[in-house]
């Protein structure tokens, strides 16, 4: 069998402390002042890193990893908006499609979130680490899992008005500010990818208190399916 080195990119401090306190035989290396922490997670060899909030951040992030630590594969986790009445703080969002929403070249004919020339509207996940994601979120029993397209972009989302439109235009579940760029530089690499993102708030009005009060149980929650998917990737 191949053997695998998985890349595991969060965006804050918060999220990667729970996986920082299991990484076994852990070194750090520093690059671009990011820290990527080498070592064993879940019995499998893995480098996890704090990308910093947005999306340049997260994609020069993704391009180290695959560049310099010869990652074969990427899972991106952490938290986010849910987008919808249905969607609550703690659900997890499996991301199977990647969207940047504010890209933005309409001007030109193109829809909202297509890249100019292009040949792809959306990134998908890769199916095994999707299929993986799903059967791991069997262990999140207390919350809703969810599967469908995760956007992307350098805001973050507190008004109804922009969270329905992102709703509207993109059925999206989820909004947070990274995972379409790394989804993006996978393409660019023809690297697997998948993304696991676990809701803080509505991007809505109070989306700003809601995500200080949800972060630790969604912190938790996306960290716990990380730890039941990565024995078998
Ligand atoms: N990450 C968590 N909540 C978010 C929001 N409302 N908008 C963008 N990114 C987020």
């Amino acid at each position: 069998m191949k053997s695998t080195l998985t890349g595991i990119i969060v965006a804050m401090q918060e999220e990667l402390e729970i996986i920082l306190q299991q990484l076994e035989q852990p070194q750090t290396v520093e690059r671009a002042g990011m820290h990527f922490h080498v070592g064993l997670f879940a019995g499998k060899p893995v480098v996890a890193v704090i990308c910093g909030v947005g999306k340049v951040n997260a994609a020069a992030c993704t391009q180290l990893l695959i560049s310099d630590f010869r990652v074969t594969q990427i899972i991106n986790i952490g938290i986010a908006g849910g987008l919808g009445p249905g969607i609550l703080p703690g659900d997890i969002v499996i991301g199977d499609s990647l969207v940047q929403h504010d890209m933005d070249v309409t001007a030109l004919g193109l829809a909202p979130g297509q890249i100019f020339r292009l040949n792809t509207f959306d990134f998908k996940s890769d199916p095994l680490l999707l299929g993986l994601a799903q059967a791991a979120s069997a262990h999140i029993t207390a919350h809703n899992s969810y599967t469908g397209r995760i956007v992307s972009g350098d805001q973050f989302i507190a008004c109804p008005e922009k969270s329905q439109w992102l709703q509207k235009e993109f059925s999206a579940l989820a909004c947070e500010m990274e995972s379409a760029s790394i989804a993006h530089v996978c393409y660019l690499n023809q690297l697997p990818f998948v993304c696991i993102r676990s809701i803080s708030d509505n991007a809505n009005n109070g989306a700003h208190m809601d995500f200080e009060q949800f972060m630790p149980i969604a912190v938790e929650n996306s960290s716990i399916l990380l730890r039941h998917m990565i024995p078998s990737c």
